[in-house]
């Protein structure tokens, strides 16, 4: 059965098989935690993030793709787009970023990750409600992985403030 955990940390220090950016459609890097993994990364991951814009266009919102992790401990980095709130209607930012999680797991198992950390998609310059992202988080995460987990043996919330580690904590009963 795959573990579903919570843990405070910075994600760029992990040392798990994918780690995923909460980026943007341009994946050129930006604030928070896409700023912190382009910086930690290096510049290999701007290289493989320009070839695949230039190849398929802008990422659209609720999907993902997979680069190098450069220089970081991690394997890969995947790189998914949440929903910025205010922007659709309630339901459409839950199905958009219920996506996020849902694309995300099934790169990494397509890389045949056995472990993946995601960081608290859209909570931040996005502004979706902190709660309700944790708790679509985990719902599309565990459906994700009551279907078919593939190789994925443990999927870690990575929350960078402790509102959201409490949220995690108390949703996730740890
Ligand atoms: N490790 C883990 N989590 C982090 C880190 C880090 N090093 N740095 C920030 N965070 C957390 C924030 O505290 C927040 O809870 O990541 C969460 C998501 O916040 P943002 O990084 O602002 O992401 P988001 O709200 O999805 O907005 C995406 O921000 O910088 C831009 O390019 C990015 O335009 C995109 C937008």
């Amino acid at each position: 059965m795959t573990r579903l955990e919570a843990i405070e940390a910075d994600i760029t220090t992990l040392a798990v098989d994918v780690i995923v950016n909460a980026a943007n459609s341009s994946l050129m890097g930006g604030g928070g935690v896409d700023g912190a993994i382009h910086r930690a990364g290096g510049p290999d991951i701007r290289d493989e993030c320009i070839a695949i814009v230039e190849r398929h266009g802008p990422l659209p919102t609720g999907r993902a793709v997979i680069t190098t992790a450069g220089r970081m401990p991690a394997g890969h980095v995947v790189h998914t787009v949440g929903p910025v709130w205010g922007t659709v209607d309630e339901h459409e930012a839950v199905d958009l970023l219920a996506s996020c999680y849902r694309s995300s797991l099934d790169l990494a198992r397509d890389a045949l990750a056995a472990s993946i950390a995601f960081p608290n998609i859209s909570t931040g310059v996005y502004h979706f409600p902190k709660r309700l992202a944790a708790e679509v988080a985990i719902q599309a995460v565990s459906d994700w992985v009551g279907d078919d987990p593939g190789t994925v043996e443990s999927v870690t919330f990575v929350c960078f403030d402790r509102d959201n580690l409490v949220f995690y904590r108390d949703l996730l009963r740890i």
